[in-house]
């Protein structure tokens, strides 16, 4: 019996990465994420990968996923991301609320729908793509990490609602990760700012270096439940405490 794994945000990065993992280790995986044409890309590359498009902002467009759905083994809520660096103080109210409906409510649909077939599978793993921003603010953080914060008690808020059911709330916590998308995103498209944020790191994670920690949660045997991996690159001691070569 081949299992399914659904995970969001798959066109880009963590996501990604996580879909061709969990193929690799034989899953059925169902990649979800808006940009179709990047979906279709990575379907033709890894069979066992099926594309669907999807807004985890949209209850239609998650319910269609839903629907779509002989079982489901694995929810990867990966989807997700930053918008802006400024000051609280000087932040777009707009901003806050994307970050809020993509981060924490697409959490939020994506596990209302497919939670009853995660415990109908009888050793369902329910993974929560948070950040260290979930429980250290950074000056700049604003709406991010209250919405890391929002998702990150989600996790603990899941595990003690479903204890007793055959369901494991893992929650993964990556520092600084040098994904394809996040800090373009997170400077509205600007590349150059968005390098900055990498300059001088010696090795930040990859976004196969979070993919591993997922695969290897979610493959643990049923009884283990692993609660929250916190990674971070070697040269990142704490959110403020980066080491950086000057070249
Ligand atoms: N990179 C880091 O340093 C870091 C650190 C800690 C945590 N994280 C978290 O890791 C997750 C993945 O980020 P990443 O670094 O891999 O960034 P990324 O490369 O920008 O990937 C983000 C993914 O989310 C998808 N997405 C965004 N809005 C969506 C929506 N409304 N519906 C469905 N999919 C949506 C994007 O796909 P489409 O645009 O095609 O929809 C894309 O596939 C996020 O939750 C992020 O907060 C990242």
């Amino acid at each position: 019996m081949t299992k399914t794994a659904v995970v969001t945000g798959a066109s880009s990065g963590i996501g990604e990465a996580t879909a061709r993992r969990l193929a690799a280790e034989g899953y059925h995986v169902v990649a979800g994420a808006r940009r179709r044409e990047r979906l279709d890309k990575l379907a033709a590359e890894v069979p066992s990968i099926t594309p669907f498009t999807l807004d985890v902002t949209s209850q239609e467009s998650v319910d269609a996923l839903a629907a779509s759905l002989d079982r489901c083994d694995v929810l990867v809520n990966n989807a997700g991301g930053a918008l802006g660096m400024e000051p609280v103080a000087e932040s777009r109210v707009d901003d806050w609320q994307r970050m809020y409906d993509t981060n924490v409510l697409g959490t939020l649909r994506m596990t209302r729908a497919l939670l009853p077939r995660l415990i109908g599978s009888g050793d369902g793993v329910l993974v929560l793509l948070t950040s260290t921003a979930g429980f250290t603010p950074y000056e700049g953080g604003g709406g991010y990490v209250a919405a890391k914060h929002a998702q990150s008690s989600m996790a603990g808020t899941l595990r003690l609602e479903l204890v007793g059911e055959p369901v494991r709330v893992v929650e993964i916590a990556p520092g600084m990760v040098r994904s394809e998308g996040f800090a373009v995103t997170r400077f509205r498209g600007d590349a150059t700012a968005a390098s900055r944020v990498y300059e001088g790191v010696p090795d930040p994670l990859t976004s196969d270096d979070v993919a591993d920690a997922i695969a290897w949660c979610v493959t643990r045997p049923a009884h283990v439940n692993i609660d929250r991996v916190v990674m971070r690159p070697r040269a990142q001691a704490a959110q403020h405490k980066v080491h950086r070569v000057s070249g």
